[in-house]
């Protein structure tokens, strides 16, 4: 099928969640992807941070092709020996203890909701209010949603969860006002992805857990977007050295195949007994097969130091060209997650960006963001600048 037949079936069959796009893409390698009508792009947006291997990785690929020819499902009814061995090297790399495995980010977080105040309770001081962050995302079934301090994906949603309550991102002081006895946990994005690529301020993040360590709150932290080598760590958090509670995690995990996971110590997993949460899908063999093989590469030595050099290379790049223009207003982010703020909508940017065969997209109206795979090399970023540029000109930005 071409664009034109593949774009008319889905204007036809399928709910308008995601509206016009331009492209259909068909097949992928590395950091490259075609589209129907073979047209070549560099993708600098990884599925949403999602293909972090670049696409169809081989040793992805062959443990998915391998455990497909094995055992593909079986439920959580029966032990799964993948998801162990996950679950074994996913602790190893970080504080927690014990996994729960789902199939996205949205249900990691549900996850870490439900934990949470199924914790307070079961140690008898029930505490069920969530603080969040304005402009966080969190995923969109309901819980999750609620959690997400953005109004523009509630509208016509309510009622939310109760309970839930949002303060400004990089605020200490606002989260020490909104923190009270029925404050059962913090859940914070240790970089904000979808909400702007914000970088919180050196120190935040340890005053967020010292705070919460003083009055009985839980930590977590949303590493769905930023974790697993994004910000050139395996984890966000480690840049701080802060420790939270739970972590929840998704996108990048599997490389491509739907897999979500909920992190946390051994203290806060008693608040789980048999039947309090479940997941038919969660952690299945295929699923965990896959991010086995995904995190084997991403811990391998050298690996995310690599990306992390990509990264400063690419910021410095963009930096530059900031300082030529002044319709830049600020350039930020860390390792490969990087996001360049306009004075104006960035909609026509990423157009133009698209018809030169750079795929990127946005953070907010006014935000470019990118989202290379971490393969990407410094050929493949003076690729993307160049085309910036250009594309920069050709708009008169
Ligand atoms: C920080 C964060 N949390 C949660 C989610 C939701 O993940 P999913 O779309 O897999 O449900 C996203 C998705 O963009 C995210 O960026």
């Amino acid at each position: 099928m071409n664009t034109e037949e593949i774009k008319k079936l889905s204007d036809h069959y399928l709910l308008n969640t995601y509206g016009t796009r331009k492209l259909a893409l068909v097949r992928g390698e590395g950091m490259r992807v075609w589209d129907a009508d073979d047209k070549e792009y560099l993708d600098f947006f990884s599925g949403i941070a999602v293909c972090n291997l670049g696409h169809c990785h081989p040793k992805v690929t062959e443990a998915i092709c391998r455990q497909a020819q094995t055992l593909v499902h079986i439920s959580n009814l029966y032990y799964i020996e993948p998801q162990v061995k996950l679950a074994a090297l996913l602790s190893r790399h970080c504080f927690a203890d014990k996994w729960f495995f789902c199939n996205s980010g949205t249900e990691a977080n549900e996850a870490a909701i439900k934990l949470a105040r199924r914790y307070w309770t079961v140690k008898g001081t029930p505490k069920p209010d969530i603080i969040t962050a304005e402009q966080s995302f969190h995923g969109r079934t309901l819980g999750a949603l609620s959690a997400t301090g953005q109004p523009k994906y509630h509208y016509g949603f309510d009622p939310l969860l109760p309970g839930i309550h949002y303060v400004p991102y990089n605020d200490i002081a606002a989260l020490e006002a909104a923190i009270n006895e029925k404050t059962g946990m913090v859940l914070l994005e240790p970089i904000q992805g979808e909400g702007g690529v914000r970088v919180p301020d050196p120190g935040y993040l340890a005053a967020v857990r010292r705070l919460c360590s003083e009055n009985n709150v839980l930590l977590a932290f949303d590493e769905v977007q930023v974790g697993l080598g994004r910000t050139g760590k395996l984890f966000a958090h480690e840049h701080e050295q802060v420790m939270p509670d739970i972590i929840t995690l998704a996108k990048g995990l599997g490389n491509g195949v739907p897999i979500g996971a909920l992190g946390c110590t051994d203290a806060v997993a008693e608040g789980f007994a048999p039947g309090a949460h479940a997941c038919t899908f969660g952690g299945n063999p295929l699923s965990t097969a896959a991010a086995l093989a995904t995190m084997e590469i991403l811990t391998a030595p050298g690996f995310i130091e690599a990306a992390a050099e990509t990264g400063a290379y690419f910021l410095n790049m963009l930096a530059a060209i900031a300082a030529d223009h002044d319709t830049i207003l600020q350039v930020r982010g860390r390792g490969l997650i990087l996001g360049v703020e306009f004075n104006q909508p960035v909609a026509p940017l990423i157009g133009a960006l698209l018809d030169a065969g750079i795929i990127c997209g946005p953070a907010g109206p006014n935000i470019l963001r990118f989202l290379p795979p971490l393969i990407a090399d410094k050929a493949a970023v003076d690729c993307v600048v160049a085309a910036l540029e250009s594309c920069l000109e050709e708009l008169g930005w």
